[in-house]
């Protein structure tokens, strides 16, 4: 195992009907910026819950965060930030309202343009208190340091993470996510799956307890993921939804093991380029980059094929085959199309995004840094 430091201070408030709890976590004289997207918070109640915790303390509130944050719309937040002297924010919705939340947090206590900082993934120096209240088990940001932003001008989606960026606090009420339609059940469902995915099929390292944790976060996933569609309202499924979302991306199975974030840095670009919703663009790939890197994680292949899908007949390259068709299909089973094409783009995308890896310097990647430019392009291909 790799040598690590482990280090989560969010603090979990889970379960239904907790919202009013999260007032013990603000300070009684907090001047506090409610954040929303685009409107599910205010239309199913959550809001105004949300007000009624917060009492008699200052409040305003900035509605409007759209999926995958823009930068321009943030900077917009910023401003009231200063206007109203503001010093914790409160972020209720989904990964974006979450991950917008934290740039805020960082760009209201900085001078001059962060986008540069931001980029070049330099520390903070400092950054305003976030609590959340999370209505879409899928992203993780609940509980990690990771804020992903585009900057619509530059066409440039991507991903940051800082101490100072981890929420005070995450409040889970498994109630709040039998609003979600369809889709985003399922995209929810496959970004936590495939962010196991990323810190687990790489190669052995002997993490072993790290590997059993993310192993039953995958077996939950696919044993819940569909009950979900089916019976929405369930609380025991959701609740497990919720919980293994969050755990697979709070940093505990990322400890002392390698990790491969190919998938979603080339998918960022999809996301960037033609706004395919993030979950998706991480189906369309991982298949292809599973079969593209088959021997650099062979071991890990044939444990997920073992230990996931209970695949343990025939030779390696069948049980590895196995795995990659099964892994595909229960993309498919929760409803989402895994092929570039389906998603209305030509061959040429393949072009346009790989442009964008090297123009923004992403290669090569992977755990061994053998993702180069012919490698990310017979990924893309194999995907359209
Ligand atoms: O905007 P509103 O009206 O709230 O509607 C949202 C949005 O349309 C809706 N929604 C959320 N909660 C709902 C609901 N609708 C009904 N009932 C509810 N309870 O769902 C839609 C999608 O929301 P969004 O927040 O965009 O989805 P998600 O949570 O999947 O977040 C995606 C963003 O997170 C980033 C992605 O790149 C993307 O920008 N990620 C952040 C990560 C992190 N911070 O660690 C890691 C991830 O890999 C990911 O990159
Ligand atoms: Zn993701």
């Amino acid at each position: 195992m790799f040598n690590f430091d482990f280090y989560n201070p969010t603090r979990v408030l889970f379960g239904a009907d907790r919202i009013k709890d999260i007032a013990k976590h603000i300070p009684e004289n907090a001047r506090v910026l409610i954040t929303y997207g685009g409107g599910s918070a205010k239309k199913y109640g959550t809001l105004d819950e949300v007000q009624a915790a917060l009492g008699s303390r200052f409040s305003v509130e900035f509605g409007g965060i759209e999926v995958n944050p823009h930068f321009d719309t943030l900077m917009k937040a910023v401003a009231v930030v200063k206007e109203n002297q503001i010093d914790f924010l409160l972020a209720v919705g989904g990964g974006s309202v979450v991950d917008g939340t934290k740039f805020i947090a960082a760009a209201a206590c900085y001078d001059g343009d962060i986008w540069p900082l931001w980029s070049k993934r330099q520390p903070l120096q400092k950054a305003l208190s976030i609590g959340c209240v999370m209505t879409l088990p899928a992203t993780g940001s609940e509980t990690n340091h990771v804020s992903v932003v585009t900057h619509t001008g530059l066409g440039q989606k991507t991903g940051y993470s800082d101490p100072l960026l981890f929420p005070k606090f995450a409040l889970l009420d498994p109630t709040k996510t039998y609003t979600l339609p369809a889709t985003q059940v399922a995209n929810g469902v496959v970004d936590a799956f495939i962010h196991v995915i990323e810190q687990y099929l790489t190669y052995p390292v002997y993490g072993k307890v790290q590997d059993r944790f993310a192993e039953g976060i995958m077996l939950t996933l696919l044993e819940e993921g569909p009950k979900a569609l089916s019976d929405p309202e369930n609380y025991d499924v959701r609740s497990a939804i919720t919980w293994s979302a969050t755990l697979a991306l709070n940093g505990l199975i990322a400890a002392g093991v390698p990790q491969d974030w190919s998938t979603h840095r080339i998918g960022h670009q999809l996301t960037a380029l033609y706004g395919i919703d993030h979950a998706q663009t991480l189906v369309i790939l991982l298949p292809s980059l599973l079969q593209v890197q088959r021997e650099s994680k062979r071991e890990k292949l044939l444990q997920y094929a073992e230990r996931v899908w209970n695949i343990v007949e025939g030779d390696e390259e069948s049980r590895i085959d196995g795995a990659i068709a099964k892994t595909r299909e229960f993309f498919e089973v929760m409803g989402l199309k895994t092929r570039l094409s389906d998603y209305g783009q030509s061959k040429t995308a393949i072009d346009e995004i790989l442009e964008n890896l090297q123009r923004f310097d992403m290669l090569p990647m992977g755990e061994r840094q053998d993702i180069d430019f012919d490698r990310a392009k017979t990924i893309l291909t194999m995907s359209y």
